[in-house]
């Protein structure tokens, strides 16, 4: 059975898939990512990734999405019968599902750290405060299961809404309003940090490399970051992909998903490190940058709480047109699969997301050591569920570039592609042999984290 659901308007699929891209990982994974890797170095890597990796895979994601026009399980399945090649091609499918049942999981978790965010912001609660007070709020937040759990639920609880509501009802409408407000937000806290902070510092250390600063470990984290970034190798883009019109063009669309995913992970870097240095802190925080050093920074600045706010208004917002995309490719399987309503399909995914989000929340608290799981699988469920998106999302990316790339023939892919013989000679060297040996590498980077 086939949806046939379009998208209302022909742009719709580019608005989705930004949405789906832009989230936590452009406004507080890539920020400290390249805060801890020196920088210009980091984003150096983490471009050329972008471009001669991603936008590869991005552009077969989005061929298989709209060739099959189903979600990404039955959409596989489509597509090795009507291809004739082997089914195990259908594990592609499968495994974008337990992915986004994994991501959302936690991804849920930290975005609801952003409500409370928003939150101590708009009410003036860090106004004034020191280094110290504001540590030992983000510690007394990541101490309480049942805050942690509140904002969990609450956050999961909306983006359900919006996937329940349908595609054209829910998702659509809600993304006409969250993107162009996002990108008026992050153009208005830019201005701010240009004026309030140190924009010279920042562009100096985002621009400015020198490759002897990136690591080894550097290097696997930049590429792992650009496949994060785009949402590859899950089915969230094919999802959206099978309701994609049949004329827009599938590499200009590609290529547009990339950049401003790019051009928003640098802007809130530039950002972010303007008010960070302009505030005499430091880039180097980890994880902690987005929810300690940088509100520290606003606790400083005049008219921060304010801004503040809205800052933390924006990584909801962002992170909520992220989540949908995780609840849409397995809400919609159910729909075809099953015979489910929209609804009771969210509610399923939902709800079993939702509960596996608590294995996250005690791994900061009740099980952050010594636990029954740590002493099975040698680190907290959080750091587990990490350590499976990095190792499943690259791995789907290489199973869809090399299916795209082998498995489909020249004849069904300039169908889709509709260009040039050259353009179509360059993706099919990327997916066919770029893109499957840069993946590879990046399989190195889970070793260690495997091993220790
Ligand atoms: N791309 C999103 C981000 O940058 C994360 C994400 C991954 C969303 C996979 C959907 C699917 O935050
Ligand atoms: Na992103």
């Amino acid at each position: 059975m086939s949806t046939h659901n379009v998208w209302t308007h022909k742009g719709t699929f580019l608005l989705a898939a930004v949405g789906s891209a832009v989230g936590l990982g452009n406004l507080w994974r890539f920020p400290y990512l390249a805060g801890e890797n020196g920088g210009g170095a980091f984003l150096l890597i983490y471009a050329l990734t972008i471009f001669a990796v991603g936008i590869p895979i991005l552009i077969a994601e989005i061929m298989l999405g709209r060739n099959s026009r189903r979600s990404p399980i039955m959409g596989m399945r489509f597509l090795t019968r009507t291809h004739h090649t082997s089914r195990s091609w259908e594990s592609i499918g499968w495994l974008g599902a337990v992915s986004a049942f994994l991501i959302l999981s936690f991804y849920s978790v930290i975005a609801g750290w952003a409500i409370h965010y928003t939150w101590q912001m708009l009410t003036g609660a860090l106004a004034g405060a020191d280094a110290e007070t504001i540590a030992a709020g983000f510690d007394a937040l990541l101490a309480s299961p049942a805050l942690l759990t509140l904002y969990h639920t609450l956050f999961i609880i909306a983006s359900g809404l919006i996937v329940g509501l349908g595609i054209h009802g829910g998702i659509e409408r809600g993304l006409r309003v969250i993107m162009p407000a996002l990108f008026v937000i992050l153009l208005v806290v830019l201005g701010y940090g240009a004026v309030n902070g140190d924009f010279a510092a920042a562009a100096g250390f985002l621009f400015t490399f020198n490759i002897a600063d990136l690591s080894l470990e550097g290097w696997l984290e930049a590429m792992g970051q650009s496949f994060f970034t785009l949402s590859l190798g899950m089915g969230a883009i094919m999802a959206y992909g099978a309701y994609m019109s049949g004329e827009a063009s599938l590499t200009r669309t590609a290529i547009a998903i990339a950049v401003v995913d790019t051009a928003v992970a640098v802007v809130a870097g530039l950002a972010i490190f303007s008010l960070v240095f302009g505030a005499g802190l430091d880039a180097g925080q980890g994880p902690g940058l987005m929810f300690v050093t940088l509100p520290l920074a606003f606790a400083e600045m005049p008219g921060g709480a304010l801004i503040g706010g809205v800052f933390f208004v924006l990584v909801l917002g962002a992170a909520i047109s992220s989540s949908i995309s995780l609840i849409e490719p397995v809400a919609a399987y159910l729909v075809e699969r099953f015979d489910l309503t929209r609804p009771q399909a969210v509610f399923a995914m939902v709800v079993a997301s939702w509960a596996l989000g608590l294995l996250t929340v005690v791994s900061f608290n009740l099980w952050a050591e010594a636990s029954v799981f740590h002493s099975l699988f040698g680190r907290s469920a959080f750091d587990l569920l990490e350590l499976l998106t990095n190792i499943f999302m690259p791995l789907g990316g290489l199973l869809i570039a090399l299916f795209a790339g082998w498995a489909l023939t020249h004849s069904e892919v300039m169908k889709e592609m509709r260009t040039n013989e050259a353009w179509f000679g360059a993706w099919r060297f990327l997916v066919r042999f770029v893109a499957p040996a840069a993946v590879s590498f990046v399989f190195l980077r889970a070793i260690p984290q495997v091993e220790g």
